[in-house]
């Protein structure tokens, strides 16, 4: 029994994390196209450093949730009953904070900065800005590590494998608006293996592939769920 996991902003908003669409349409009031674009960065870097910034600064204040820990209860648990992954669209890092460990981050993660010079990654927990030098080649071209609109997400082969070969998908706390995830659901249900899908979100977003929708926040829907797959959250 393979099981694929994705989740979205809405699994960290009760840790305090806001989502990306809330009802004005704006990201911590900014205009996501100025802070999530290539175009974005190009036109105002220091900006878009800062915004990044003070998102990376609140994974101080935060603290993974029920959700969360249920998620890496539930890929304990796992172990023996078949492959397990979690792709989440999140840039924070309560899902490894959780202890979730067969997890990729598709949008990258803000605790990584990315070299436009030289092309290295690496782990970064402090301030950025237009004049921090690249730990690998020195130039003064770091962004943050962060799939912006128009860029390709990471780990695109290995969760297209993943949901080619899962039995149970559930999506998590996502509007299912931004591809390429909101055709995981679609890419999950097509690969003929009768896989059974889940969607957890207390909106439930009427995506017509779900099989069972939990209509609660995430911190007592994974429970939920846990439950459903007969496995302890204790785990
Ligand atoms: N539990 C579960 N779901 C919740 C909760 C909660 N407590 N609170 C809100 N939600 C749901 C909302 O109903 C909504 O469907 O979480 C979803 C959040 O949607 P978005 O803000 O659109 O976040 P997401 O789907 O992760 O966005 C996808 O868009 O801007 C880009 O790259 C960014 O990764 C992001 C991508």
């Amino acid at each position: 029994m393979n099981l694929v996991v994705l989740t979205g902003a809405g699994i960290s908003a009760e840790s305090g994390i806001s989502t990306f669409r809330a009802a004005d349409g704006l990201w911590e009031n900014h205009r996501i196209e100025d802070v999530a674009s290539p175009e974005g960065f190009m036109r105002d870097p220091a900006l878009v450093h800062h915004f990044y910034n003070l998102r990376r600064a609140q994974l101080h204040e935060v603290v993974p949730n029920k959700a969360h820990q249920a998620l890496a209860a539930l890929e304990r648990a796992w172990r023996g009953r078949g492959a397990f992954l979690l792709v989440t669209q999140n840039v924070d890092d309560l899902h490894e904070r959780a202890g979730s460990r067969a997890l990729r981050h598709m949008h990258g993660e803000l605790r990584r900065l990315l070299c436009t010079a030289c092309g290295e990654t690496g782990p970064w927990h402090d301030d950025a800005g237009v004049d921090t030098p690249c730990p690998d080649c020195g130039a003064e071209a770091m962004r943050p590590d962060i799939v912006w609109f128009g860029e390709i997400p990471h780990h695109m082969d290995e969760i297209m494998e993943a949901l080619g070969q899962a039995d149970l998908f559930c999506a998590i706390g996502t509007s299912g608006v931004v591809y390429p995830a909101a055709g995981f659901a679609a890419q999950a249900r097509r690969n003929g293996r009768n896989c059974v899908l889940y969607e957890i979100n207390p909106t439930p977003t009427g995506g017509r592939y779900f099989d069972h929708v939990i209509a609660a926040p995430a911190s007592e829907g994974v429970p939920e769920l846990l439950c459903r797959l007969g496995v302890g959250a204790d785990s």
